[in-house]
């Protein structure tokens, strides 16, 4: 049932404020302002490395998890495609951890990885949207994600939901190991429990990015920038354009510009930026100022902050409310598939089953 949406996508992409406020009660405990994980067989304080392996958006969350891993729990991580990690015979430490992120539970390469991590004696944790999906069943400890049935082809609400679960892991990693105090887990609770009220205020976005579309229909390629768990983000706008509009995008870290991809700006280059005010948001504007400078149609998305201080000539700039960067990827995620959706409707495709896709890839 689409309610009242042309789309199981939209659907689902306007329940995620609703639908991660679900996730997060499961794993928070509201009240003391903690994180609550379920029971698990292993020691969180012990881990000593984590791998993480995942396909497609899966693997987007994966990547944004690496950072607040490192960042929380100062543990190495390493994220890695589940078809590369299974056939590269990946040496795995003693003591490490695989997580595995999946959505269907049932990703054969993803399957695959799970079975290699085992083998070499790996805690297997899984990350999954279906509880009773193999993957679930083969795991050794199983954080359900609670996103409910994902029926569009594109993954979206279980995309956030994926790193609501993720969070609140690294909160918990992190302070199981000491390197988080107990005021930083308030203060990180928070902030969880505000994302629901900034996903929604995103959400009001919506017409103004329906607007934007229309330029992006036009569009050859599509360019999407960002730096620290916003890179992640831009390769998740440029595979979600692609896979549901057909039109060519790519995600680049911002600091990677001059190392190929400027090349491509020109005039009729769309180039989305993914900046919110953060530590090195210097460093973006850097970046929109050679795209700029190339004739290149720069769409900004950022908070007031960093609209007001990047002097740079924008065709768009989407704003959203200011936040604690933790939060940013989930709540950055709405107008990074809003401007999918928009396009691909606008394009005129079959936005809930695109061509080719299929929703559980069961074979490799
Ligand atoms: C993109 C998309 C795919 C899946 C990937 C993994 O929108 O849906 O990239 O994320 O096929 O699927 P799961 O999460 O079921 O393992």
């Amino acid at each position: 049932d689409k309610g009242n949406h042309r789309h199981f996508m939209a659907k689902e992409i306007y329940e995620q404020p609703e639908v991660i406020a679900h996730t997060f009660s499961h794993y928070l405990d509201l009240a003391a302002e903690t994180v609550s994980l379920p029971e698990l067989p292993f020691d969180l304080a012990q881990i000593q490395h984590i791998s993480i392996t995942a396909c497609g958006t899966a693997l987007y969350a994966g990547a944004v998890a690496e950072y607040w891993l490192e960042r929380f729990a100062r543990v190495p991580v390493s994220t890695d495609i589940a078809s590369e990690f299974r056939y590269r015979e990946t040496p795995l430490t003693p003591g490490g951890l695989t997580i595995v992120i999946s959505q269907s539970g049932e990703t054969a390469d993803t399957l695959a990885s799970l079975r290699y991590a085992k083998e070499c004696g790996q805690k297997v944790l899984a990350v999954v949207n279906v509880p009773t999906s193999t993957i679930a069943r083969e795991a050794d400890a199983v954080l359900p994600i609670l996103a409910g049935p994902e029926i569009g082809v594109a993954s979206t609400k279980a995309f956030t939901c994926q790193l609501a679960t993720l969070a609140c892991l690294s909160v918990a990693i992190g302070r199981a190991k000491g390197l988080l105090s107990q005021d930083d887990e308030h203060r990180l609770v928070r902030a969880f429990m505000e994302v629901p009220r900034l996903m929604t205020e995103a959400l009001k976005l919506s017409p103004e990015i329906e607007v934007l579309s229309r330029t992006l229909a036009k569009a050859q390629d599509v360019l999407y920038l960002g730096r620290g768990t916003n890179f992640p983000l831009a390769l998740e706008g440029a595979l979600k354009l692609k896979e549901i509009s057909y039109i060519h995008a790519e995600g680049y870290a911002g600091g990677e510009l001059k190392h190929g991809p400027i090349a491509l700006i020109d005039e009729t280059m769309p180039v989305v930026v993914i900046a919110p005010h953060d530590r090195i948001f210097d460093k973006t504007v850097s970046n929109m100022e050679e795209v700029a400078a190339r004739g290149g149609k720069i769409i900004l998305v950022t908070d007031p902050k960093g609209a007001d201080e990047a002097h740079v000539d924008a065709v768009q700039k989407l704003i959203l409310p200011e936040m604690p960067a933790t939060v940013c990827p989930m709540v950055y995620s709405i107008p990074v598939q809003l401007i999918a959706y928009h396009t691909a409707v606008i394009m005129g495709t079959d936005v809930d089953q695109p061509r080719n896709l299929a929703k559980s890839v069961t074979v490799e």
